[in-house]
């Protein structure tokens, strides 16, 4: 039987099915993935998580390994050139999560703008005294302008769901995007723009080098003094230090963050604020979606294993197919 190394339990469904077809080790119980794949060298599949770094040396530890099915969308963790030189496919969960995604975005963008978290955590200390007309005040929505940053899958489905809520949703997109201009009347417009002109700026964009910081302290120090900033997209895309200082000046209104720098660390001053609101990495975490996304990886194994092409090979292998 075909060996098979999964980081961590996930859907039991997904490893009965697993363990159908193969023989299934789990990383957890072998002291950990790098620990494990020494171990298990003979393994011809992988299946990570977003937490695990999947690194040149991990992969040259697997000498007969035939993909890396990573359970998430966003696969910064992988070092895809390691990955492309070895002929090691990789795949991600696209799709599946897109929805419970924007739905958290939505959440934050909600929960920072009218400060849901703060009158929850005031109430709790027993210091709700009866309705005031000054108390916590927030900012609204409806007529406010939407900048999503990264007009993907996801960052197209939040902006469906702010148009809902009477926002102005702009765009920033590395490439035109006609189709959503036309269809669904959204402007692109450059980053500058964006930056200058939203009242709310969503991050949806796929982390690389190239984009590191792109949230730095000049480009927070643009934004309006009122605005909300959300990231459910990677941590390093902002600068989390740059962040704190705005924020504790006042500088924006609020933020809503569910991903950061050096998960699981959180920066201490950001964990100080009243006007941030953090949240653990929870973007796709609906049973239903994570289920989907367990699913899939199986596929992707299976297929993958059988010699056969998966489905969702990262766009990286895509290109190389294609270029064949
Ligand atoms: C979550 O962050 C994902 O990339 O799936």
């Amino acid at each position: 039987m075909k060996k098979v190394i999964l980081a961590h339990p996930y859907s039991a469904e997904a490893v009965e099915r697993l363990r159908r077809d193969f023989e299934l080790v789990l990383a957890d119980q072998e002291g950990g993935l790098p620990a494990c794949c020494r171990r298990h060298a003979d393994a011809e599949a992988l299946i990570s998580f977003l937490s695990d770094p999947v690194g040149r040396d991990l992969v040259a530890s697997l000498p007969r390994l035939k993909v890396i099915a990573n359970f998430a969308v966003g696969y910064n963790n992988v070092d895809v050139a390691a990955a492309l030189e070895r002929r090691v496919l990789v795949t991600h969960t696209p799709d599946v999560l897109t929805q419970a995604t924007a739905d958290l975005a939505m959440a934050l963008i909600l929960a920072a703008s009218r400060r849901v978290v703060e009158g929850d955590a005031l109430v709790r200390a027993g210091d709700f005294h009866g309705w005031q007309a000054g108390l916590l005040l927030g900012k609204e929505l409806n007529g406010s302008v939407l900048g999503i940053v990264g007009m993907g899958r996801i960052g197209l489905a939040v902006a469906q769901r702010a148009r809902a809520f009477g926002m102005k949703v702009v765009f920033y997109s590395r490439g035109p995007k006609p189709q959503v201009e036309r269809k669904f009347g959204f402007a692109r417009v450059t980053f500058l723009e964006l930056i200058r002109s939203a009242d709310v700026v969503s991050l949806h964009l796929p982390y690389s080098p190239g984009v590191h910081h792109l949230f730095s302290h000049d480009v927070f120090a643009l934004m309006k003094r009122d605005a909300v900033f959300v990231n459910t997209a990677r941590g390093p895309l902002m600068d989390e230090a740059a962040l704190a200082d705005v924020l504790a000046r006042n500088e924006l209104f609020a933020a809503g963050l569910d991903v950061y720098e050096e998960e699981p660390k959180v920066n201490d001053r950001l964990r100080k604020l009243q006007n941030v609101v953090l949240l653990p990495h929870l973007g796709s975490a609906t049973g239903a979606t994570r289920r989907r996304m367990a699913m899939m990886t199986v596929e992707a194994v299976r297929q993958a294993l059988a010699g056969r092409k998966p489905k969702h090979l990262i766009p990286e292998w895509k290109e190389r197919l294609k270029k064949k």
